[in-house]
Parts: structure tokens; C-alpha cells; sequence
């Protein structure tokens, strides 16, 4: 049995026969027993825009709090809005790289990889370094269409202590998909969330 054939033995008898597991032989590669979390689970309430934005925050934080790895944390973290904000037809990052954005963890179609600051509605916020809620992005000058289905789009930048890490952009196939409660909701994700990923 390789590295990879172990590893993949131990991830799967674990979380159903955890007793197996510590009576198997102990393996120099993973720790042992190996701990590995149960099947995430989240509570999040479909009532209202602030309730899910209130159980989408809590589950973020549950989900990066103990990581460093911001790699890790941004593809949790788009996977997570991708699953729970209806409507959406990309959620992701794009990463400040030597000052232009470069395209980081998302769910969605294949993406443009680098835009330059200015340039389009992710451009926009990072320069301006403020979100940019955009109803009709036909509407919008510059924009760049990654998939043609966008019809509004949501781009919150992610500062922290005064450097831009890069942007959370979530595009929606229905105009004016976001409002108000977006922005607030994406920006008090997008501040948990920044010193996890910088
Ligand atoms: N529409 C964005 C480009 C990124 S994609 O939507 C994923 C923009 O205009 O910056």
C-alpha cells in the first residue's frame, strides 16, 4: 500500500468504524488516530436575507476558524455562498498578485484568470476598494463577461490592515439579483474572512 492508497484507506473507514481504526496498525504518515472532521453540517436559515446571512456567517467562521491555510479557507468559503445564496452563477476570488488580480478558489464556469485593477466590476473594487453593486452589468462600462448568463454581480474587496488581498465576486443570472443586504451580508463575510486569507 503507497502513501496515497493508506491515506485514502484511513479517510474512509474512519468516520464510520472509528474503533477499527484505532485498533489498526498505526501509520507514520497521518496522525493516529487520524481525526477527521464528520460531515460538515450547517444550520442556515432560509427565512429572511439577515437570517441567512447571519447562519452563513456563523458557518464561515466555524469553517476557517482553525485554518491557516488561505487557499484552503477561500475554496471553503466559495463553495459555502455557492451552496447557500440562491441564484448565483459564479461565487469566488480573485487574489491581488503583485498588484493585478489573478483568479483564486470559486465554484462556477471556467473564469477570465487576470484582470487588471480598474478593469471591469472586479477591477473596480479593487482599486476603489469599495463594493460594487451591479444591477444590470450590460449596463456597466468595462465589464467582462466570463459567462454570458451574468446579469448583475456583487464584487466586495477584502482589505486587511490597509492591504487589498483581493476581491469576493458572486455574479447571478437575474438582474438585480443583489440588493442592500447582500452588500451588508458579503461585507461582514468578507471581514471575518479577510485575516484568514491574507
Ligand atoms: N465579471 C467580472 C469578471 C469576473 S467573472 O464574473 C468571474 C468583471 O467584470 O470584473
Amino acid at each position: 500500500m503507497n502513501d496515497f492508497e493508506r491515506f485514502k484507506f484511513v479517510k474512509q473507514i474512519v468516520p464510520t468504524h472509528p474503533i477499527d481504526a484505532r485498533s489498526a496498525t498505526p501509520s507514520r504518515f497521518l496522525p493516529f488516530p487520524p481525526i477527521y472532521p464528520p460531515m460538515y453540517q450547517f444550520d442556515i436559515a432560509a427565512g429572511s436575507k439577515a437570517e441567512l446571512y447571519r447562519d452563513l456567517l456563523a458557518a464561515l467562521d466555524a469553517l476557517t476558524a482553525d485554518e491557516p491555510d488561505p487557499i484552503a479557507n477561500m475554496a471553503n468559503a466559495a463553495a459555502l455562498i455557492w451552496e447557500y445564496l440562491p441564484d448565483l452563477n459564479w461565487a469566488g476570488f480573485y487574489r491581488n498578485v503583485d498588484g493585478g488580480l489573478v483568479l483564486g478558489p470559486f465554484q462556477g464556469k471556467v473564469a477570465c484568470i487576470r484582470i487588471a485593477f480598474g478593469d471591469g466590476v472586479c477591477g473596480a473594487a479593487a482599486k476603489t476598494r469599495e463594493t460594487q453593486l451591479v444591477e444590470d452589468v450590460l449596463a456597466f462600462p468595462g465589464h467582462i463577461a466570463c459567462d454570458v448568463a451574468s446579469r448583475s454581480e456583487l464584487v466586495v474587496p477584502v482589505v486587511v490592515e490597509g492591504r487589498l488581498v483581493g476581491v469576493l465576486d458572486l455574479d447571478s443570472p437575474s438582474p438585480a439579483r443583489f440588493d442592500a443586504e447582500d452588500t451588508k451580508g458579503c461585507e461582514a463575510l468578507v471581514a471575518l474572512l479577510g485575516p484568514r486569507i491574507a
